[in-house]
């Protein structure tokens, strides 16, 4: 039988020399200095660990006795031997000595477009907590019907849902989304338009690489939703900023002498600031791209959730053979571990995409797919949606409420809809959003900086990004209150912040 310990070892007794005692011995202790093998981590049986190395028993069962001599291992009777938590300074000296020297051994060189990736980057490793914004409430997932449609799958799997996928998704989730998106979003569009990704993220790489090439042009919103631009600049894509006021982005009224290859925008719930772009706006927008020859990527990441006034139909919608390419995905709706997105696709061009997906991403997940399906036909996903609508609706007012009556009313973005799973609050002029966002943190409450999501200075605003969403609501008032005290810390007596009781 193959265990970890014995792939790792087979590697490093390739790479010594010397009798075999000795570098068996060399290769564990070393790769418990090194942490490679963990603490409390059981060592194969001496004959499993001799069988998989082709060695002699005697030279395992000589090597254990001469590593838990030396306290790097103990044995319990008739359960194996396990690697010692608390090892002796004088031997980890030489095992931390190397692991600071790798630290600080200098980085291979990046390209310069790796670079530019990791110097840019506005990912969070926090995403779970109150007001984490862009995250739905994950306690209210009903995952026992979840369960109960994977468990039913995995009883008797068929082989052809666990092997590589082609195509673009299941049929079955195609359909059901098809379905779902002549209801909601008056989109009438054919299953094979429907293209399943990996997340938002892999669906704009992929309309970015398949349509565009280095040195395009994309337009996107300022502020806007940083993921898009990270990818288009990933891609050589340069961007062009274009502001957003309470129609959402501002539509120049030609395209001048640089028409954009991509206009990227979330019309239904401009992110992040929230106004859902007007009527006229969006007959501007399709009118420009048609006669610029762009294609505009629709972000319709949280639509779902409105709280007052009638939906607008999605860009895509609007017009028959609008250039759009629709995006949406389940993060907001179900949860964002998922990682599960779509895009609806021209008729001309699903073939394409179906092919240069399948040969950069190679598909998969089909299980994942097909309990999707069951669970929106089923109509899981349409009544957890309503139930979500109505709770997140609730907590938005508590805290439109608490702001109101706390800070005042101009302290809300004035444009913003009686929609998404966010709000954003303004700050005073020059109050610093991420100190602000730190000093929270560091009273254990998450936010997002205003000002990041712009890309440079020009009408850059402070402020921050409330999640609404995730947090419960007899935790709603405590958390703001933790906000406030944060909100203090940083404020300076020009900023004239006063807190009402
Ligand atoms: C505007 C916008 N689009 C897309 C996404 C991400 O979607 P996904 O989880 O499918 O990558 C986010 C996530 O916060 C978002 O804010």
């Amino acid at each position: 039988m193959r265990s970890i310990v014995g792939d790792l070892l087979q590697l490093r007794l390739a790479d010594a020399s010397g009798p075999m005692n000795r570098r068996l011995y060399q290769g564990i202790r070393e790769a418990i200095l090194e942490g490679a093998i963990a603490a409390d981590t059981r060592l194969p049986a001496t004959r499993d660990l001799a069988a998989e190395l082709g060695i002699a028993r005697n030279t395992v069962v000589h090597v254990y006795s001469q590593l838990q001599a030396e306290g790097y291992t103990r044995s319990r009777q008739g359960n194996g031997t396990f690697v010692n938590a608390s090892l002796p300074d004088s031997y980890l000296a030489s095992g931390r000595r190397s692991r600071q020297a790798s630290a600080a051994a200098p980085r291979p060189a990046l390209s310069p477009r790796g670079a530019a990736i990791v110097e840019g980057v506005s990912a969070s490793p926090y995403q779970w907590g109150a007001f984490m914004p862009g995250v739905p409430d994950l306690t209210e997932f009903p995952h026992k019907k979840f369960a109960r449609i994977h468990s039913a799958l995995w009883r008797n799997p068929a082989p052809d849902l666990l092997t590589y996928a082609y195509g673009g998704g299941l049929p079955a989730l195609r359909e059901a989304l098809a379905q779902h998106l002549a209801i909601t979003r008056s989109i009438d569009c054919d299953p094979e338009q429907i293209l399943i990704t990996e997340g938002s993220h892999q669906a704009i790489d992929l309309v970015t690489r398949i349509l565009g090439d280095a040195g395009d042009t994309a337009w996107t919103e300022d502020p806007g939703y940083w993921g898009a631009r990270s990818v288009f600049h990933a891609n050589g894509v340069r961007t062009v900023r274009l502001p957003v006021d309470e129609e959402g982005m501002r539509v120049p009224a030609d395209a001048g002498s640089a028409p954009p290859r991509f206009i990227f925008v979330t019309p239904s719930h401009q992110y992040p600031l929230g106004p859902v772009m007007s009527l006229a706006r969006r007959r501007q927008l399709l009118a420009l791209a048609r006669q610029a020859g762009s294609w505009i990527i629709e972000d319709d990441y949280d639509s779902e959730f409105r709280f007052s006034g009638r939906p607008i139909a999605s860009l895509l919608g609007l017009e028959p053979d609008a250039p759009v390419i629709y995006l949406s995905t389940f993060s907001k709706t179900l949860y964002p571990g998922l990682r599960v997105a779509y895009l609806v696709l021209p008729k001309s061009l699903t073939a394409a995409f179906q092919a240069a997906h399948a040969e950069l991403y190679r598909e998969g997940h089909l299980m994942t797919h097909a309990a999707l399906a069951a669970f929106i036909s089923e109509g899981h996903y349409a009544a957890h949606i309503r139930r979500m609508r109505m709770l997140y609706g609730r907590r938005r007012a508590m805290l439109v409420n608490l702001i109101e009556r706390r800070l005042g009313a101009d302290w809300l973005y004035r444009d913003a809809s009686q929609a998404g799973l966010h709000l954003v609050l303004n700050l005073p002029d020059g109050m610093d959003d991420l100190r602000v966002v730190e000093e929270a943190r560091a009273r254990g409450v998450l936010t997002r900086p205003l000002s990041r999501y712009y890309a440079g200075e020009e009408g850059r605003r402070s402020g921050l990004l409330l999640g609404y969403a995730c947090v419960p609501e007899h935790d709603i008032a405590r958390k703001f209150e933790v906000l406030l005290d944060a909100l203090a810390e940083v404020a300076r007596p020009a900023d004239r912040v006063s807190i009402r009781p």
